[in-house]
C-alpha cells in the first residue's frame, strides 16, 4: 500500500467520495497505476503523493490552459493580491474583465461573472425563461448538477418530482431527436442549453447550427454551454469556430488558468433581464479570479496561445496514427485537435474500450495523466509530445500484449 492510498482511505472517512468531483475520483480499474491525489504542477508537469512525475493531459479537466503555476497570471494575482480579495462595492476590475470578454467572445454584449460552469448555465437558464416566459428547456451534453439538469435521476438525487415535467434531453449531436423535440414543445420552449462539441467524432457543426435555426423559428433562446469549448477551441470557443450565433453562452473552464471564475454572456437584450429580478452573490466579484482572467486573456490575445495549442494537438493525433501503423493496430486520431484522443476500431465492439483501459492504464505507468480526451495547454512544447508518444507506444505495446491475457478483467469504460 502506498502512502497516497492510506490516506484516501482517511479521505473516505471525513469526506463522501473523498473529493469534491466526480471526475476527480480513483477509478478502481486503474488503481495499480493512477495517482489518487496531485500535489504539485509547473507548466504542463505535474506530480503525485509520492514525488513520481507525470505529462498532463487532463489540465485540472480542462481550466488550466496556460500552464500550471503560469508566472504571468499568478504575478496577477499576487498583485491584486496586496490590494484585497473582496470589497464593500463593486471593484474597477470588473469593468476591466467585462470589456475584455466582450471584445473576445462573439455576441456578448454584456456579461456578468459567477463561480463554476454550473453557476453560468443556471443564470443563463434563468434568465431565458424569464425573456420567454416558458418554463420548459431541452438540454444537450452535460451542464453540471443543477435541478434544471438532473431532474431525470429524480427523486433519488434530491431533485423535486415535478422538475421533470420541465427538461428533457437531447442526445447530442442527434438532429433527428433534436428536431423532434423542438416541434414537441415548440412555443412552450424557453431554451435549448447544448455544449458547444461533445468531443467525439462529429465535429461538423451541424447539430449547433440547426439548434440555431429550429430555436429561431419557435422564438426560443439558443444557450450555449461553453465551459469545456470556450477559451480553449478557440478564444471565443464553439460560437467563434463554428461561426454559430448563441443568444447566451456560459464560460468557465480555460477563462482563468485555473482560478474559480465563470461568466455568462449574450445579446444586450437578453442580458438586461438581469435589471428586472435579482441574481446576486456575494463572491462573484471576487477579484483574484478577475486578475488571473485578465492576465490569462492577454497572454491569449498576445501570444496567439490558440495557434500553438491546435500545432501541438496536431502533432499529436498524427503521432497517435504513426503509433497505430506500427504496431498494426486498427484505428486513427479522432476529435479536434486541443482535445483528440485515438481511436480504436475492431470487429468486435467490446475490443476498443477493453484496449483504452489497458492502455490508459499503461501510460499512467509511463508516467503520461490522461484524460479521455487529450487536452493540450500552451505549456505542451514539441518535447512533450515527442516524449509523450514515445511512451504511449511503450505503453500501447504492452497493453496489446496484455490484452488477451487480461479479457476478463476489464471493466467497462468510463466517459
Ligand atoms: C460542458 C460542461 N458544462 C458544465 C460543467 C459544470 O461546470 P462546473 O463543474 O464548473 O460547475 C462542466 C464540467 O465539467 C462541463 O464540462
Amino acid at each position: 500500500m502506498k502512502p497516497s492510498d492510506a490516506y484516501f482511505e482517511e479521505a473516505l472517512r471525513y469526506i463522501p467520495w473523498g473529493t469534491q468531483t466526480n471526475a476527480k475520483r480513483p477509478l478502481p480499474f486503474f488503481s495499480d497505476t493512477m495517482p489518487k491525489f496531485i500535489v504539485r504542477g509547473k507548466g504542463c508537469r505535474i506530480w503525485d503523493m509520492e514525488g513520481k512525475e507525470y505529462i498532463d493531459y487532463r489540465l485540472a479537466l480542462g481550466p488550466v490552459t496556460l500552464g500550471y503555476c503560469y508566472d504571468e497570471v499568478d504575478a496577477a494575482v499576487r498583485e491584486q493580491m496586496s490590494k484585497g480579495v473582496l470589497f464593500s462595492m463593486a471593484s474597477p476590475i470588473e469593468l476591466e474583465l467585462a470589456k475584455k470578454i466582450c471584445a473576445i467572445v462573439p455576441n456578448a454584449d454584456m456579461v456578468r461573472f459567477m463561480k463554476t460552469g454550473e453557476d453560468a448555465n443556471s443564470c443563463n437558464v434563468r434568465i431565458a425563461r424569464a425573456y420567454t416566459k416558458r418554463d420548459m428547456i431541452l438540454t444537450s451534453g452535460y451542464h453540471g448538477y443543477p435541478d434544471w439538469f438532473a431532474a431525470e435521476e429524480s427523486p433519488a438525487n434530491g431533485v423535486p418530482q415535478f422538475m421533470r415535467e420541465y427538461v428533457r434531453p437531447i442526445p447530442w449531436g442527434n438532429c433527428e431527436a433534436a428536431e423532434k423535440l423542438i416541434r414537441q414543445y415548440g412555443e412552450r420552449l424557453a431554451c435549448v442549453v447544448a455544449i458547444g462539441y461533445d468531443f467525439n467524432e462529429n465535429t461538423s457543426g451541424d447539430f449547433l447550427r440547426l439548434l440555431r435555426n429550429l430555436t429561431k423559428e419557435y422564438g426560443a433562446l439558443l444557450v450555449l454551454d461553453e465551459v469545456l469549448t470556450g477559451f480553449r477551441l478557440a478564444p471565443g470557443g464553439a460560437q467563434q469556430y463554428y461561426g454559430v450565433d448563441a443568444d447566451l453562452a456560459g464560460y468557465a473552464k480555460a477563462l482563468a488558468n485555473g482560478y474559480p471564475i465563470s461568466a455568462y454572456c449574450g445579446r444586450r437584450e437578453c442580458m438586461e433581464m438581469l435589471n428586472t429580478f435579482k441574481i446576486t452573490t456575494t463572491y462573484a466579484g471576487e477579484t483574484l479570479s478577475m486578475a488571473a482572467a485578465i492576465a490569462t486573456l492577454d497572454c491569449m490575445v498576445r501570444e496567439k496561445v490558440h495557434e500553438h495549442i491546435w500545432a501541438m494537438g496536431r502533432r499529436l493525433m498524427d503521432g497517435f496514427n504513426r503509433i497505430a501503423a506500427e504496431l498494426g493496430v486498427a484505428g486513427h486520431a479522432a476529435g479536434l485537435p486541443p482535445a483528440s484522443w485515438l481511436r480504436f476500431e475492431h470487429a468486435d465492439p467490446a475490443y476498443p474500450p477493453r484496449l483504452e483501459y489497458l492502455w490508459h492504464r499503461e501510460l499512467y505507468r509511463e508516467g503520461i495523466f490522461i484524460n479521455p480526451r487529450w487536452f493540450i495547454s500552451y505549456s505542451h512544447r514539441a518535447s512533450d509530445i515527442d516524449e509523450t508518444l514515445e511512451k504511449a507506444r511503450r505503453a500501447l505495446g504492452r497493453a496489446l500484449d496484455a490484452e488477451p491475457k487480461e479479457r476478463d478483467d476489464v471493466k467497462p469504460f468510463w466517459w
